[in-house]
């Protein structure tokens, strides 16, 4: 299996997302590091270990508390209108009989990466603040982590946060170009696919109807918090009555990687203007001059995804 650290600023897509690398036979998942965004992090990491108390309570899997704020900037407002005052949908998890850790998120990273050098996967889901602190701390990170996933960014799809811009970037910026050029071996799946890929009442309604008694707590969670999500979708310019699989992508593209399409795309996260803060600026000239090589997620098999997705909880 692939050995796992995810990076969440745990909402309820991130929810799902860490509910998946638990179930999946291909993950090993053993870490987990926080950060703000939806919520504040103190906040993410409590959602963090109610939800592992839920799912997984025999495994103890470390919960990190990373940033609490953006490199540069100053910590502007939580996405509570999409995720909930707590993050959850308002969903009330019993508490975990576990606590956080006390190493800090980004020293955590870089610990386990330099005693599993060329090993581990880690998967970010939030902004990307705690990467860029862990790759100020240990410059090889990127020859010492295998692989980064990034939930985050737009290149062809319009920004939900701003015209152009995707939350996790919009977030932290700095962080984002710094992440971005630093010769990770990364993949970003962005908007243009997740936004595709989307989870419905009836996807849930079937898994009620198939998973195993034991799991029915966790579908209960799940169909609970998305109400929130569906709400929101529904009444944002999105106009969905579906919700998007956002942070679950970026899990199942590091372990199903054929269900999408890659291309790779020279890069830059824009922080100077007030209006494109946060967008991803792709090179895609002929002979790119601007940006450092990603790999971005251009296509993605959705059905096949999605299915990918409920599949674990039958
Ligand atoms: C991203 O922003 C957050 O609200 C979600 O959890 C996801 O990581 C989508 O833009
Ligand atoms: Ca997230």
């Amino acid at each position: 299996p692939t050995r796992m650290i995810i990076d969440a600023d745990t909402g309820i897509d991130d929810a799902l997302a860490i509910l998946f690398a638990l179930r999946s036979p291909r993950i090993h998942l053993e870490a987990i590091t926080t950060c703000f965004g939806n919520i504040a992090t103190e906040q993410s990491a409590e959602n963090t270990l109610r939800l592992l108390e839920l799912a997984a309570p025999e495994r103890r899997i470390p919960v990190a508390l990373g940033a609490r704020k953006p490199l540069v900037r100053p910590q502007r407002e939580y996405a509570v209108h999409v995720h909930g005052n707590n993050g959850l949908g308002g969903v009330e998890l019993p508490t975990s009989r576990q606590q956080p850790v006390e190493e800090p998120g980004p020293e955590l990273i870089c610990r386990m990466a330099r005693e599993n050098p060329g090993q581990l996967t880690l998967v970010t889901m939030g902004r990307l603040t705690n990467l860029a602190l862990a790759l100020e701390l240990e410059p090889q990170l990127p020859t010492l982590l295998k692989r980064v996933v990034v939930m985050g960014g737009t290149v062809f799809a319009p920004g939900n946060v701003s015209p152009v811009a995707e939350a996790n970037l919009w977030g932290d910026p700095e962080a984002a170009d710094r992440v971005f050029s630093a010769g990770l071996s990364l993949t970003m799946i962005g908007l243009d696919v997740t936004l595709r890929t989307r989870i419905t009442r009836s996807h849930l309604e079937l898994l009620q109807l198939k998973a195993p008694e034991a799991v029915q707590p966790v579908i209960r969670f799940m169909q609970e918090s998305l109400e929130y999500y569906f709400d929101f979708y529904r009444h944002s310019n999105f106009f969905m009555d579906s919700a998007p699989l956002h942070d679950p992508l970026a899990v199942i593209a590091a372990v199903h990687p054929e269900l999408l399409e890659y291309r790779p795309m020279h890069v830059r996260v824009d922080c100077e203007s007030s209006l494109c803060a946060g967008m991803v600026v792709a090179d895609l000239r002929p002979i790119p001059k601007v940006g450092s090589e990603i790999s971005v997620a251009v296509n993605v098999r959705e059905e096949r995804a999605v299915g990918r997705f409920l599949s674990v909880f039958e």
